[in-house]
């Protein structure tokens, strides 16, 4: 039987953090056996903030080898940059005169995004669709992501089913696949960690990074337990093995935090490890990248010849 299709990607927008491995990337790795994967670097997307063509370029690599350190295996998975397969901004094109405005309008990440400054540009506003394009086009089952994507999943999944009823079946409908108890991995301030939020643990952070972010831990004198400390620490300690430490250290904070230190390390050394092996052979990489994505182009070409049949864009060619 043909294997589900899995789609998902990252925007190369600033390092990536221990929220987006625990609720996005690991995801990644764990289904890689199951499913035909497809991974990108979502750099159209992160245009939408980062205007800098330096930043961008060297922002994209960095996702590209911190997905590879992390555990995604170029033959299990097809591992690309989005920006190799110009074909999603067609079909940008082909979803923005299905969707209506006051539609978009409701998404609440560019709500928010324009909230904390970002300029509104439409690029930013048309976002969801493009992210729709992204998961449509190589036919995804399921996305896996964290919680604050969901709402784009459905975008996907409303796009998805109103170019199927105006032109005929030709996307399948994705699932968002969001595990519960990752969905929203808090930060250093108890809020949802976010690159925008300065309050993260970054996933190939230095020992002296994690002791600078663990000691910036948010704690609160009224109880014995430091909510915000146990809260990111469970990802990192089986739960029984942590309420002994937790009991035993009762009114600690500082006991617990270099507890947390120690597990954070001993999770992130290896992956840091593994990324600088990476690293050395740029070269190695760049033929990945390449090989994945011609690999990408030629699917995306076989979709959209369908799709401009199915919309009766006329091809003389
Ligand atoms: P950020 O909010 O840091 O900019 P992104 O929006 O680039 O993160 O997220 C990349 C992926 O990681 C998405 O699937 C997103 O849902 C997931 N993710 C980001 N932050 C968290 C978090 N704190 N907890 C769980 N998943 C997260
Ligand atoms: N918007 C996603 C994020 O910020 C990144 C993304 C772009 C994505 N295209 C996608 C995720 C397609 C899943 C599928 O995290």
């Amino acid at each position: 039987m043909a294997k589900k299709i899995l789609v998902s990607g990252i925007q190369p927008s600033g390092a990536l953090h221990v929220g987006n491995y625990l609720g996005a990337m690991k995801q990644f790795v764990d289904l890689q056996e199951e499913y035909e994967s497809y991974i990108f670097v979502a750099n159209y997307h992160a245009m939408t903030t980062v205007q800098d063509k330096d930043v961008l370029a060297q922002n994209t690599l960095d996702v590209v080898l911190d997905y590879l350190a992390v555990g995604l295996d170029p033959k299990k998975t097809t591992l690309f940059i989005q920006s190799d397969v110009p074909q999603v901004t067609e079909l940008t094109w082909i979803f923005n005169t299905l969707v209506t405005v006051p539609y978009m309008e409701r998404a609440t990440s560019y709500k928010d995004k324009i909230a904390k400054g970002i300029e509104a540009t439409i690029g930013l506003f048309d976002y969801p669709v493009l992210m729709a394009a992204d998961i449509l086009l190589p036919g995804a089952n399921i996305v896996p992501v964290g919680q604050d994507q969901k709402q784009h999943v459905e975008y996907a999944r409303d796009i998805a089913q109103k170019f199927n009823s105006t032109f005929g079946d030709t996307f399948a409908i994705p699932e968002p696949y969001i595990l519960p108890n990752a969905a929203v991995v808090p930060g250093t301030d108890g809020q949802k960690m976010s690159k925008s939020y300065g309050n993260t643990i970054p996933l190939f952070a230095s020992r002296d990074e994690i002791t600078k972010a663990v000691m910036s831990i948010v704690t609160d004198s009224s109880g014995d337990l430091p909510k915000n400390v146990y809260e990111i620490h469970k990802f990192f300690r089986p739960e029984n093995e942590l309420k002994e430490l937790y009991e035993a250290n009762k009114g600690s904070y500082k006991a617990l935090k270099e507890a947390l230190i120690e597990d954070l390390d001993a999770f992130i050394k290896p992956l840091r490890e593994r990324r600088a092996e990476f690293a050395q052979d740029m070269n190695g990489v760049r033929a990945i990248l390449a090989e994945s994505g011609a690999k990408m182009r030629e699917k995306a070409d076989t979709k959209m010849k369908e799709v401009r049949e199915k919309v009766g864009l006329l091809s003389v060619q």
